[in-house]
């Protein structure tokens, strides 16, 4: 454990690993305060975490990054109160930096594309609604050749309209969330993307596995890294990580821990979200770890519905 980080100069290899499509870093630019939220719907999101995770995230302008972003709740909010100088936000899976890009970078395309998906569906009747979602569903960008901005529309589409906004996908990485059936989907949003745009403005975005993280973190001088992983399941029948296109196996979770430690290595702070277990507890023995409390809603049945305990991990006192 480190008591104070170390930042590295920022290294002209922005290019580093997978897809990274970063644009020049503006610096002081970023940290103007920009009103943001998530504007994807996430399993695990962690937008009503944050007063508890503040606690837990180093005072000041932060030289941020995100290893497992999903809908980046943590970083919107952080970037709303100008805490951000610098950010690198990371996913493995394509559509969701996909997204994140074409937010940054085509806001006005992308809302046009959403649009005509929200005339076509609200204009139908139950039927034609449940036949759009599925014939959406079924255009996978792998089969049917589509631009950025229209599998990122596809993307919100039925992040918007499937069962429990919930996108999860099978072995294979195909979405196969059911359809929802809400009476009045907000499917454009305009004004969220619009704001989500903005607060994208100067970020770098790189569609990444975890374990390219202290390499990025060294090329973009990071000195505090979120990362909030699938979780360990508690039993062999919590299915919690299954939306992240296969299992995030223990394995997984063994060399994430090696990730942070090298990270600690490196003087960079962090801070791990996780499932309270004893496999994770021992895990990150060396660390400080405090407990929060979640409220859990990702269950299909409703009496397993309430508050769990989560971990909350970090490297510096
Ligand atoms: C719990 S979610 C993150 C939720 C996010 N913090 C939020 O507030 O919405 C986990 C994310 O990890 C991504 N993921 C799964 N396996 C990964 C891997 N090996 N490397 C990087 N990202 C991964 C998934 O695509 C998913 O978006």
């Amino acid at each position: 454990m480190h008591t104070a980080s170390q930042i590295q100069p920022l290294s002209p290899r922005d290019r580093a690993i997978g897809l990274d499509i970063a644009r020049e870093d503006p610096g002081a630019a970023l940290e103007r305060p920009v009103q943001a939220s998530p504007f994807l719907k996430w399993v695990g999101g962690k937008g009503k975490l944050i007063g508890q995770l503040e606690r837990h995230i180093p005072q000041g302008s932060l030289r941020y990054g995100e290893v497992f972003t999903g809908g980046g709740a943590l970083f919107f909010h952080l970037r709303s109160q100008g805490r951000v100088q610098h950010a690198l936000l990371g996913d493995r899976s394509l559509d969701i930096v996909n997204a994140l890009t074409v937010v940054r970078d085509q806001p006005g395309a992308l809302i046009s594309e959403l649009r005509g998906h929200e005339l076509a569906y609200l204009s139908s009747d139950a039927e034609g609604r449940a036949e759009y979602f599925y014939w959406m569903r079924s255009r996978h960008p792998a089969e049917v050749e589509q631009s950025d901005v229209q599998r990122a529309a596809r993307m919100l589409f039925l992040n918007r309209t499937c069962f429990n906004g919930l996108w999860r996908e099978n072995a294979s990485g195909r979405f196969n969330s059911p359809h929802g059936r809400y009476e009045k989907p907000a499917i454009t949003q305009e004004p969220r993307l619009r704001a989500a745009s903005q607060a994208l403005q100067g970020v770098a975005l790189v569609q990444t596995d975890f374990r390219a993280w202290p390499q990025l973190a060294r090329d973009h001088g990071l000195d505090f890294v979120y990362l909030d992983p699938p979780y360990h399941p508690l039993n062999a029948t919590s299915s919690f990580n299954a939306y992240s296109g296969g299992s995030f196996s223990a394995q997984s979770q063994a060399d994430l821990a090696e990730v942070c430690g090298e990270l600690d290595r490196m003087g960079v702070r962090w801070l791990l979200s996780n499932s309270d277990c004893p496999f994770i507890r021992d895990l990150y023995g060396r660390w400080q770890i405090d407990t929060v409390w979640a409220a859990r809603a990702v269950n299909c049945k409703a009496e397993s519905r309430g508050e769990v305990r989560e971990v909350a991990v970090r490297n510096w006192k």
